[in-house]
């Protein structure tokens, strides 16, 4: 038997591992691969990672390079998903082998830091993943009415605002994702029929507020928000969002500053979610660029992603 591994060659090679995709995750909706990388303009052909068993694609792991904000300082990420065999190839180390050329060319490409989503972390903690803390919090929704006025997202009126607002709110919250336009008009009609329930708050005219929600049962989750002066009004407008939406409860993620002005916020369960997992690829540059004494990768991560420390907007999911 002949096994290979690298990256695809060609869009055409890109759609043919989507059958084995498809294969592996048999429980997701056959067209959210291929949209999924229809939609994402940072993905080229050699994001593909291939694993060829006689010359047959085998198994697959998909690349989606990212800048993540780290302490206000875009850090080059590789984000790692969609990693998966064939049923009939599988226990024969073709995922291991495929995880070990993903984060190898990675590191000469230039990446820093490796991230996943997983529920079976102790898979990757053989390769050096680490998990790290989701900072997501239950809150109950508060009595007052938003001030100002409530909109349903448009691109057309709202785009160019709410990336504004991301661009001074975001950057200062380690693990989000620096967007470009384009990411973010293909994240939108990404998210669009899973969430729907993008929300904007103006006070005479001026953008002060968003919300991007998700129903779970009667919890109303926010993958993301951002505000200008203060989280009361996104607490506001997501309460007046739940209330609309039959929801008695929300979920969100807060830093540990944000935990003071949240009412009575209780952690989510460690079971409730995918674990989050990062892994050091660079430790001498992480090291340097933020000035760490020590270049230990579990000393970085308690340093740079500590407790609390690291919001990731679902939004970005890979
Ligand atoms: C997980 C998966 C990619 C492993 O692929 P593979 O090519 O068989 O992996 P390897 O042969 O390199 O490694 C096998 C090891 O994976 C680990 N593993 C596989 N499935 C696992 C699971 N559900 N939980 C924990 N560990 C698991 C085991 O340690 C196994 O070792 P073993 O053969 O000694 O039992 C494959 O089972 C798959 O495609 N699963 C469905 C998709 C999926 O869940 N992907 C991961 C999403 S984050």
């Amino acid at each position: 038997m002949n096994i290979q591994y690298r990256p695809a060659e060609s869009p055409d090679e890109v759609m043919q591992s989507l059958d084995v995709t498809q294969k592996a995750f048999d429980r997701t909706p056959a067209d959210y691969f291929r949209k999924r990388l229809e939609l994402d303009p940072t993905l080229n052909p050699g994001d593909t990672f291939l694993a060829l068993m006689d010359g047959r694609i085998a198994a697959v792991v998909q690349r989606f390079p990212r800048d993540m904000y780290v302490r206000g300082n875009p850090v080059r990420m590789a984000g790692i998903g969609n990693v998966g065999t064939h049923p009939d190839f599988r226990g024969e180390g073709l995922a291991s082998g495929l995880m070990r050329q993903v984060l190898q060319t990675s590191l000469q490409q230039e990446f820093e830091l490796a991230m996943l989503f997983t529920r079976i972390p102790d898979f990757f903690a053989e390769f050096g993943f680490r998990p790290v803390e989701r900072n997501e919090f239950y809150v109950e929704p508060v009595p007052e009415a938003p001030r100002g006025e409530v909109g349903l997202f448009s691109r057309k009126t709202d785009l160019a605002d709410v990336m504004a607002l991301y661009e001074t709110f975001t950057p200062p919250r380690t693990g989000t994702i620096r967007r470009s336009e384009a990411y973010w008009n293909g994240q939108i009609d990404f998210a669009r029929d899973e969430q729907g329930l993008f929300y904007v708050l103006r006070r005479q005219g001026r953008l002060v507020a968003y919300i991007r929600g998700a129903r779970l049962g009667e919890t109303l989750r926010l993958m993301e928000y951002a505000y200008r002066d203060s989280l009361v009004d996104v607490l506001q407008l997501a309460s007046h969002v739940a209330r609309e939406q039959g929801c008695n409860r929300l979920r969100l993620p807060l830093t540990p500053e944000e935990l003071f002005q949240a009412p009575a916020p209780v952690p989510i369960g460690a079971d409730e979610e995918d674990r989050i997992m990062l892994h050091i690829l660079n430790s001498e540059s992480l090291t340097e660029r933020f000035s760490l004494w020590d270049d230990d990768p579990d000393s970085i991560m308690e340093n740079l992603f500590g407790p609390g420390e690291f919001t990731f907007w679902q939004t970005d999911f890979f």
